[in-house]
């Protein structure tokens, strides 16, 4: 396995809206029974919420842990439809993706909400997977430095360093998710190398190499390697290659190495 810098390789299947309980169950009995011996990276799923307390049952002691794929940010209130971070950790989360672009961008999340929830997350003794990305619009001109740096500064106002140190950032550039069009190795590596850069500014240097930041937006057995062999690029996370077991699992086996 590489461990670059010793950050442990990381890679998370986002489910989205997808799995009954049942469906959710059969998945993640495939990918148990075939996870890489021995697993070094962090494995982690994301499944809809209602799959969440079913799949705690059996993963249990296991090496893979459960990620949430939202949360509000009031630890608790009249918020109707909503799910707070205690209810997340009470249904054996480790993790929550924050302010991930489908959030962001179908459904209105601002920077300052983003802000607010993965406060909240660290305040309850969740670990945020903070999501950052522009827009094809936004990189066509010639924008992605100040849009990410605006997402990622935003997000972190009045965050410790001790706190952050159990975060994870995912670069998931808007126009790769869900298209098939993956941001080549090199684009990656650049926009990762300036977040670390950041993490650096805005923390210190420790904190900067030790952190975990995944790429995230149309990964594929096809072209994990590549990506995952770029010095900043420690992981991935994934949508929808990590529906299928044995595409996810070999997805998983790449990052292992
Ligand atoms: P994708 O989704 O792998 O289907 O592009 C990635 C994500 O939304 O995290």
């Amino acid at each position: 396995m590489t461990i670059k810098n010793n950050r442990r390789p990381w890679i998370g299947g986002n489910w989205k809206m997808f799995k009954t309980i049942p469906e959710a169950l059969d998945t993640f009995q495939e990918l148990k029974a075939g996870l890489p011996d021995p697993l070094q990276a962090e494995v982690i799923i994301a499944p809809p919420f209602t799959a969440l307390s079913a799949l705690a049952r059996v993963i249990q002691d296991g090496p893979v842990r459960l990620a949430a794929q939202n949360v509000h940010w009031a630890e608790d209130g009249a918020f109707t439809g909503e799910i707070s971070t205690r209810m997340l950790v009470d249904v054996g989360c480790t993790y929550c993706l924050i302010g991930h672009s489908e959030r962001r961008h179908v459904f209105g999340e601002t920077d300052n909400q983003v802000h607010q929830k993965l406060a909240t997350c660290l305040k309850t003794g969740l670990k945020p997977v903070l999501c950052l990305g522009e827009t094809l619009e936004e990189r066509e001109e010639g924008r992605i430095q100040a849009v990410i740096e605006r997402q990622l500064l935003k997000a972190v106002e009045g965050v410790s360093p001790e706190d952050m140190a159990r975060g994870v950032v995912a670069y998931e550039p808007v126009w790769a998710i869900g298209t098939g069009r993956s941001a080549t190795p090199a684009q990656a590596q650049e926009v990762h190398a300036f977040i670390r850069g950041l993490l650096q500014t805005r923390f210190n240097k420790t904190l900067a190499l030790e952190t975990r930041i995944v790429y995230g937006g149309s990964v594929t057995p096809d072209n994990i390697r590549d990506l995952r062999s770029q010095t900043d690029i420690d992981g991935a996370l994934v949508g929808g290659a990590s529906l299928k077991a044995d595409k996810f699992l070999a997805l998983i086996k790449e990052v292992n190495q």
